[in-house]
């Protein structure tokens, strides 16, 4: 809720537990007031960075002598007036000038969450009580305006940023920096978390103290990237997984970001956060306005757990949407590892027929199926079924498929074209680069200029086209490369720098629009992998491939650190051949199993190379994964023990209302003389008691909770178990 307190120039934005305070001093400077646990009054104490006279320190304002942007907390700041932290605005005026001076002009509050055009956003439903702060700022020099943007969703305890920058004047202005979001803290003695990697490593947690000077986390290879998620955590040194302060500052958003923390001379601590500015540059004509992507915040006094489990509802039920997003996601078989390029038609169907016997729903043709490509160098871009590889198109593949009871789904990479293509000989100037320079090529392919609205439609005309010839219920979107060139032929010199954000834009116009045409297909997003597992992706596909790596052993990290944000109903985990093709590791099927069922199951490997004990130990994962689907995708997750600890692993998924709960335990290396200890289980009601089905232990839940279950481990390496709770009575 968001009250206004004019005679206490306050605006208070109030969740369910925490306040956001901000401060109108003399209608003129935006100030940050509070931003903390929940209280019901504004803060009244009159506070400074510094005390007393600094020589340190200018004034911009004649009328206000006293005043100095550098001794006050600030809601939105850029240089030039006297605050020397990272600013959140960078600009050039139409005679070159890099001096502007937002001051406070109006604000209104509003019902419900705003659309952001062209940009995938949180929404909310009437039930929500959803309310949107406006802050209307002007540089009366230029008549460049910027809205800071507030929306709260107080039931969800989670706040939106974003800003809108309006060219009210008369001339042109360049945005060289337009962050999301811009966060002043009073203190600096916080931990950064983030997550971080690399090709098949994405999204591991890392966790460093705040120092003084600038920290920066970024990605400027064009997608949100492998290395780097968009995604902040500010935590108190103290803060475990289930105690103490945990803030996170998440950015819809899918191309180049940054997120820059800055500790000053006074011991604050300034969060800005948006896109990247390098290779960022954007011409505002007046009339015309830029909006910049939203930062889904929260913050919360029960540690990581209550920011994953705040970032897991919203991201599962207020970003994701369409008809998918509540239901049961189908156990697939995916194509790629099982036979890679190289396939018959009857290999497909015959693959397509193990599935459906072993219960699996879904069978998904991954790449190769196209003219041309028996391997990554070429056919990318003209999207002509190989009909030497598949008879009879895809239609009758895909009729043979459905005949077997499953979903057909079908691998696509509309964003990418081969060098040797038709498309691209036709159309030399629709890929990023010039022409006059080689362009990079990342896995042999060049990337669409996606900036371009007749390359937009092209690609929407094609997606469309494979849908309806495959008649799929599924699409596998990928995007197997980083970026080089941010430079097109089809824009003006003094536009070059608005190609990075464009990109993107065009890139969200040509899935929203394909979405929106075929609610009733399931997306999954995939980038290589994990590369662009990000909330703006998320928007419109509820699911992603989360890492090539389909190691189980390092998936179990992959995937838990993946839960620091993302719910694990979003995440594609597959059981896949021993040795892994990636890292050459032998693990058990078991053990395989019980790591891709805490995410959305699927097997990508030759099913009929398996034994017929392997198939029927197959046919009863996938018959005990429908039986608690509901719990894994959409109860509860909790993470208990990680491998940077020590040998196990273990994390549970909870049904909503905590009648039935999984226990998922993985030890990487056997020890002698290890305790096996006892798991405390978080998800658990304490006045509930609980049977565990393969060991007949009946407990209430608080012992559960607080003193814990044991776990028995068999010998070996990799090993794993999963112990099944279902309460059966209650106090
Ligand atoms: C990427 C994906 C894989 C697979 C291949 C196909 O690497 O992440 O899952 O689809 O492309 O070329």
């Amino acid at each position: 809720m968001i009250t206004d307190y004019p005679d206490l120039n306050c605006i208070c934005i109030d969740a369910a537990s925490w306040s956001y305070q901000i401060e109108v001093r003399h209608r003129r400077y935006i100030l940050h007031r509070y931003f903390g646990p929940k209280m019901q009054r504004p803060a009244e104490i009159p506070f400074s960075r510094y005390l007393g006279k600094n020589y340190g320190s200018i004034h911009p304002d004649s009328e206000f002598p006293e005043f100095s942007y550098e001794a006050e907390l600030l809601e939105y700041s850029s240089p030039g007036k006297g605050d020397y932290r990272i600013p959140a605005f960078l600009g050039s005026r139409n005679d070159g000038s890099p001096v502007f001076w937002f001051t406070y002009v109006s604000h209104r509050i509003v019902s419900g969450a705003c659309e952001i055009p062209g940009l995938p956003s949180v929404y909310a439903l009437p039930e929500d009580r959803a309310q949107t702060l406006e802050l209307l700022c002007r540089d009366d020099s230029s008549g460049l305006e910027v809205t800071l943007c507030y929306t709260v969703l107080p039931e969800y305890d989670i706040l939106l940023r974003w800003c809108r920058y309006t060219n009210n004047g008369s001339n042109p202005v360049f945005l060289h920096r337009a962050a999301s979001i811009c966060l002043d803290i009073d203190r600096s003695s916080y931990d950064l978390l983030t997550l971080q990697g690399a090709y098949a490593r994405e999204r591991i947690p890392a966790r460093i103290p705040a120092c003084r000077g600038i920290t920066s986390f970024s990605s400027l290879r064009g997608i949100s990237s492998h290395h780097q998620n968009p995604f902040l955590g500010v935590l108190a040194p103290e803060t475990t997984e289930h105690s103490g302060m945990a803030m996170g500052l998440l950015l819809v958003y899918s191309g180049n970001h940054c997120f820059e923390i800055e500790v000053d001379a006074y011991g604050g601590m300034r969060i800005v956060g948006g896109m990247h500015d390098q290779s960022f540059s954007w011409k505002l004509i007046p009339g015309e306005s830029l909006h910049t992507p939203q930062v889904i915040m929260t913050r919360c006094d029960d540690g990581m757990h209550g920011m994953s489990r705040r970032f897991h509802e919203i991201i599962r039920t207020r970003l994701c949407r369409g008809p998918w997003r509540d239901r049961p996601r189908p156990v697939l078989a995916n194509s790629w590892e099982a036979s890679y390029f190289r396939f018959t038609r009857d290999d497909i169907v015959s693959l397509a027929g193990e599935a459906a016997d072993l219960g699996i729903e879904l069978f998904v043709l991954d790449d190769g199926w196209f003219s041309g490509r028996n391997d990554d160098t070429s056919g990318l871009g003209d999207w002509k079924t190989d009909t030497d590889k598949l008879p009879g198109g895809l239609r009758s593949l895909s009729e043979a498929i459905h005949a077997k009871g499953l979903l057909m789904g079908i691998w696509v990479e509309p964003e990418m074209v081969s060098p040797g293509s038709r498309l691209l000989t036709e159309h030399p100037d629709w890929v990023l680069g010039s022409r006059e320079q080689q362009r990079t090529t990342g896995r042999n392919q060049l990337i669409l200029d996606l900036t371009r609205e007749d390359v937009q439609d092209f690609l929407i005309g094609t997606i469309d086209r494979i849908l309806s010839d495959a008649d799929a219920d599924y699409i596998k979107w990928d995007a197997n490369r980083c970026f080089g060139e941010f430079s097109s032929a089809a824009l003006h010199p003094d536009r070059q720098g608005e190609i990075a954000p464009r990109y993107i834009l065009g890139l969200y116009r040509v899935i929203s629009e394909v979405v929106s045409r075929h609610p009733d297909v399931l997306f999954e997003g995939c980038a290589g992998g994990g590369g662009r597992y990000d909330p703006g992706m998320l928007a419109w596909m509820p699911q992603y491939w989360t890492s090539d790596n389909t190691d189980a052993l390092s998936r179990i990290s992959i995937q838990y650190g993946t839960s620091i944000v993302y719910p694990p109903v979003t995440m594609g985990a597959h059981v896949s051949a021993v040795p892994n093709h990636q890292l050459g590791r032998s693990t058990s099927l078991s053990f395989r199993g019980h790591v891709a069922q805490s995410g959305n199951l699927g097997y990508e490997l030759d099913l009929r190379k398996l034994s017929d004990a392997q198939k029927n130990e197959v046919r009863s994962q996938v018959a005990w994964y429908k039986q608690w689907r509901d719990v894994i995708q959409f109860g509860e997750f909790f993470r208990i023990a990680s491998f940077t600890e020590g040998e196990e692993a273990a994390w549970m998924a909870a049904s909503r209302d905590k009648k039935r709960a999984l226990l998922f335990c993985f030890r990487r290396l056997a020890e002698v003389s290890q305790a096996p200890g006892l798991l405390r289980l978080p998800g658990l009601c304490p006045s509930t008691r609980y049977i565990e089905r393969t060991t007949g232990i009946t407990a209430w839940g608080e012992e559960l909770i607080s003193r814990g279950f044991p776990v028995s481990w068999k010998t070996g390496d990799c090993i794993s178990c999963v112990y099944e709770f279902t309460a059966c009575t209650e106090e």
